[in-house]
């Protein structure tokens, strides 16, 4: 009976949805606690991709129960559009999803109020989504959300227009046209469709299944450097994206924990805008993102490619708790004579590992380490064992840099494409 929590340490795309679904047999539970709609994770099964947004990552195994959190935002059009597509594929999510009472719902304006607060911050965009996931946490923090308990509600109508209303006239600061008639349409036909639905009392639900001696994994959204708190404020995503987040997006309690597995790519990517000490705007920037095919799965953006920023893992490891790394797309530099691992940033002349608290503000020059590449093409092998020395070498480079260990290497997009070094403790 536990709890493990799988995130993301970087900006995000780390490839959590491939993990997830690949660990998820292990578990009895995938829950979803943070985020919405701006996630794109990625699975790849049996050479079909499938790209979930607000649907926890376990949902292709059928024995499973896939949770939707109270930490969650939900835009029902966003939601309906996936079940429909997962029905398409032979999917149905029928019982296998239950949705948290407590999850906010986007509204149409939440999304209008994204798009009018992106666009009128001309130059200093956040590069959001535009999905309405910060206007949707902050009508949740300011105490004016809906709440999909809320749909069963008599008067669901009524409230609706009230925040509306607001939103309204919220938008007359902007100088932003819109049109809210189809967006509204769609809208309440999408909630008709998320009433017919599996809506819980979740936090209930997930702690008696806990006392039952079920086994659960808490799915993270973005990554740590996109964190309301820890992240490249403001250039961040409006939730708690770290650990902490599993207990309040979901309702369990710290002493429920066991493993935190942060996954990290074999590089970095970063999409939107913000700091990104590590960027690469060169060839080899360009190469990393046409080999790793760096476009986002939920904007089709092109990513901001860079070598890997020790310095940010380790910060990331130390405000999770991680206890084990999987490390992704290192097979995307397969054929990289030499890699750089980046060990200490210099700012005005002193070296730091630390992040600095206006990393926004001031000018970074990343100090780099260089290893020999490994000329090897990672996705033929089948066990981690039969990895090649100069690849190992660049393995214990980060494990003791970051102290911690790297227990899983993902060598490519497939479900089966990933390697281990040793079984995970906390399940059977
Ligand atoms: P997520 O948001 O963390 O789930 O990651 P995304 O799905 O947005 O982006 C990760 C991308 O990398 C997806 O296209 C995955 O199919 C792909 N991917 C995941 N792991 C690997 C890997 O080890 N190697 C390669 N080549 N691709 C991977
Ligand atoms: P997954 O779960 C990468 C980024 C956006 C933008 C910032 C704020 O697939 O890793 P938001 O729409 O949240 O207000 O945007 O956060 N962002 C992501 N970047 N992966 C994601 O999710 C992201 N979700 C949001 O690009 O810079
Ligand atoms: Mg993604």
């Amino acid at each position: 009976m536990a709890v493990d929590i799988l995130l993301g340490l970087q900006w995000g795309d780390e490839g959590k949805g491939k993990i997830v679904d690949h660990l998820a047999n292990k578990y009895d539970i995938i829950a979803r606690f943070q985020g919405g709609p701006n996630a794109g994770h990625t699975l790849v099964i049996d050479g079909v991709k499938t790209v979930l947004h607000t649907v926890p990552s376990g949902i292709m195994h059928e024995k499973l129960v896939n949770i939707i959190g109270n930490g969650v935002v939900i835009d029902p059009v966003t939601l309906k559009r996936e079940i429909d597509t997962l029905k398409t594929k032979g999917i149905d999510t029928g019982k296998r999803l239950l949705i948290s009472k407590k999850a906010h719902l986007i509204l149409p304006t939440h999304k209008v109020l994204d798009a009018a607060s992106e666009s009128a911050k001309g130059q200093n965009k956040i590069g959001s989504t535009l999905r309405g996931i910060s206007p949707t946490y902050m009508d949740k923090t300011g105490r004016n959300g809906l709440r999909v308990g809320d749909i069963l509600s008599a008067d669901f109508k009524g409230i609706y227009n009230k925040i509306k209303e607001k939103h309204l006239k919220l938008l007359t600061i902007y100088d932003y046209e819109f049109s809210l008639e189809n967006l509204e349409k769609e809208w309440f036909e999408a909630i008709d469709f998320i009433r017919s639905l599996n809506l819980v009392d979740s936090e209930y639900y997930l702690n008696n299944e806990l006392s039952k001696g079920k086994n659960i994994l808490a799915e993270g959204a973005q990554g740590t450097m996109l964190d309301i708190d820890f992240g490249t404020y403001p250039f961040v995503t409006s939730s708690n994206t770290i650990s902490s987040g599993a207990c309040n997006g979901l309702g369990i309690a710290p002493t429920r924990i066991k493993e935190v597995i942060g996954i990290t790519k074999a590089y970095c990517t970063r999409v939107g805008s913000g700091p990104f000490p590590t960027e690469l705007n060169d060839e080899t920037g360009e190469r990393i993102r046409e080999v790793g095919n760096e476009f986002g799965a939920t904007t089709g953006r092109p990513r901001r490619t860079g070598w890997i920023d020790l310095p940010a893992l380790k910060y990331a490891i130390i405000i999770n708790g991680v206890t084990q790394i999987a490390i992704t797309k290192a097979d995307i530099l397969n054929d990289f004579e030499t890699i750089e691992v980046c060990t200490d940033y210099e700012i005005g002349g002193k070296r730091t590992r630390e992040i600095p608290f206006d990393l926004c503000n001031v000018e970074v020059k990343p100090v780099y380490h260089q290893l020999a590449g490994w000329k090897t093409d990672l996705r033929n092998f089948s066990t981690y064992d039969e990895v090649p020395q100069t690849f190992l070498n660049f393995l214990t480079y980060l494990e003791k840099y970051l102290g911690t260990d790297i227990t899983m290497i993902s060598t490519g997009p497939e479900r089966e494409k990933l390697l281990f070094k040793k079984a995970m403790e906390s399940v059977s």
